[in-house]
């Protein structure tokens, strides 16, 4: 008896252990064309859980990206010819697309040999973080922004050239499986340690910067070690695990574009903040509330630059000057490869979908400005985008954040560093003491 029941405790260690293959799934770039065709494909994702929806169906989005199995396919097939939607196959076999990626190494106490064609998983994230403390004793300092279900700590750091400076905050990786979000933020880090260009040494000596490259980080671990598109955290429900981060905090919770359902990928959760990564995040994130002006969440895909909020449609809060500053940026971070991002909020640009971070920042914390990157692509790898794009990448959207920093300046949003401030002023001090 006791030999069974360690084989079965065995067993079934092994078998969660094992990698999730996608041996002949496939993803589908869907067009549908009107109203009724829209509402078709809704039906499909309330109904028929098997399809793994990459985007939402809605009239404003081009496309809907679905990843079917094997098994479904002929079925997805025939229901979309029936209906008349049109549709292709962009990945004929998505495990051929995983195993291509091949997740790097980095080498320890050489903050140089982080590559940015590559991805890289927690532990290799959380060693260059603290390589970079050793590196930058005097400026970047290593934070905790919380912790996750299975205990891990939320690793971030904090890049500071002095006191008394305004705040960025960043996050990433809150949806495990989009791997260009934390590549992303490691890339703006880099840039902003080792840069060269004056405007980019402006923006990390003018401001306080708080980034956190993986606040998910056992989705994230999981996603390396178990199962590629993994979105949700590990918190067991039954037989179903996790909850959608991004719809688990408290901003008109439940509201809209989430569900109760534990099965689901929009799981909201036992109720507001019922998780630990978004409890502990944001008890962290209010207390330096009032020092940031810029608020930054990292997303993909989609070509998208998004602002709160996600309950309605409605323009409100400083909509129109955040667009405006928004759809700037974006026009900046077209010029490098042509790149066309769309600005609006979630509701109009998206669907309603209420509990995200950025929304519980500006209903809660009153920052002045805040913005959700959906990054590449536009639905021909998605989640699986290829090594060589996360260059590209990551160089158009830190082209975008110096623009949205300059133009929040025009729009009197941010200022310049307080020691530029002093040194005006003492400036002014010796006129004065001059003059009189
Ligand atoms: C995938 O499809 C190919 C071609 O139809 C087939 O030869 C192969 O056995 C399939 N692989 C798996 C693991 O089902
Ligand atoms: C759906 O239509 C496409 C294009 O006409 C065709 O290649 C495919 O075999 C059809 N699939 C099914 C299951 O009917
Ligand atoms: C990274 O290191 C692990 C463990 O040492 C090894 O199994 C893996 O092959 C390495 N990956 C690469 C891309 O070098
Ligand atoms: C949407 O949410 C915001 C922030 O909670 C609130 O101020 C606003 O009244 C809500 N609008 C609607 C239509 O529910
Ligand atoms: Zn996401």
């Amino acid at each position: 008896m006791k030999i069974l029941s360690l084989n079965v405790i065995l067993l079934i260690a092994c078998a969660s252990s094992e990698k999730v293959r996608f041996d002949n799934y496939s993803l589908y770039k869907i067009f549908p064309q009107n109203e009724q065709q829209v509402s078709v494909l809704q039906d499909l994702y309330n109904k028929e859980t098997q399809y793994d929806f990459w985007n939402h169906p809605t009239m404003s989005a081009e496309y809907v990206n679905v990843l079917s199995s094997p098994l479904d396919r002929s079925r997805l097939e025939s229901f979309l010819n029936k209906t008349d939607i049109k549709f292709f196959i962009t990945i004929a076999n998505v495990q051929e697309i995983i195993d291509r990626q091949t997740v790097a190494n980095y080498t320890r106490n050489n903050i140089r040999s982080m590559s940015w064609n590559r991805y890289y998983n927690l532990d290799n994230i959380n060693a260059w973080l603290e390589d970079l403390k050793d590196a930058y004793p005097n400026i970047v300092t290593l934070i905790t922004g919380g912790q996750s279900y299975e205990g891990r700590a939320i690793k971030g750091i904090k890049l500071s050239h002095g006191s008394g400076r305004r705040a960025i905050f960043i996050e990433g990786g809150i949806h495990s499986r989009e791997w260009i979000s934390p590549a992303t933020v490691c890339y703006i880090i880099n840039e902003l340690l080792t840069s060269d260009d004056r405007e980019t040494k402006a923006a990390a000596t003018d401001f306080d910067w708080y980034i956190f490259p993986v606040v998910n980080p056992d989705g994230y671990v999981w996603s390396h070690e178990v199962d590629r598109m993994w979105r949700k955290n590990r918190r067991p429900f039954g037989s179903e695990f996790g909850v959608d981060l991004n719809r688990n905090w408290n901003s008109n919770w439940l509201v809209a574009g989430s569900t109760s359902n534990p099965a689901s990928n929009n799981f909201a959760g036992l109720g507001p903040f019922s998780e630990p990564e978004s409890r502990s995040l944001s008890a962290y994130l209010r207390t330096i509330g009032d020092q940031i002006d810029l608020y930054l969440s990292f997303h993909s895909h989609g070509h998208l630059l998004l602002l709160p909020f996600g309950n309605t449609t409605e323009p409100l809060a400083n909509y129109w000057d955040a667009i405006n500053i928004g759809k700037r940026a974006m026009g900046a971070l077209s010029v490098r490869y042509g790149t066309n991002y769309a600005t609006g909020n979630i509701a109009e640009a998206i669907y309603l979908a209420t509990g995200g971070s950025i929304d519980w920042v500006k209903e809660h914390l009153n920052v002045p400005l805040v913005y959700c990157y959906e990054l590449r692509d536009d639905g021909t790898y998605g989640f699986l985008l290829p090594e060589e794009q996360i260059l590209p990448n990551n160089e158009e959207v830190m082209d975008s954040l110096l623009e949205l920093i300059h133009q929040a300046k025009r729009f009197g949003y941010m200022s310049n560093a307080p020691h530029l401030k002093a040194s005006l002023m003492t400036l002014v001090a010796l006129i004065l003491a001059f003059v009189f």
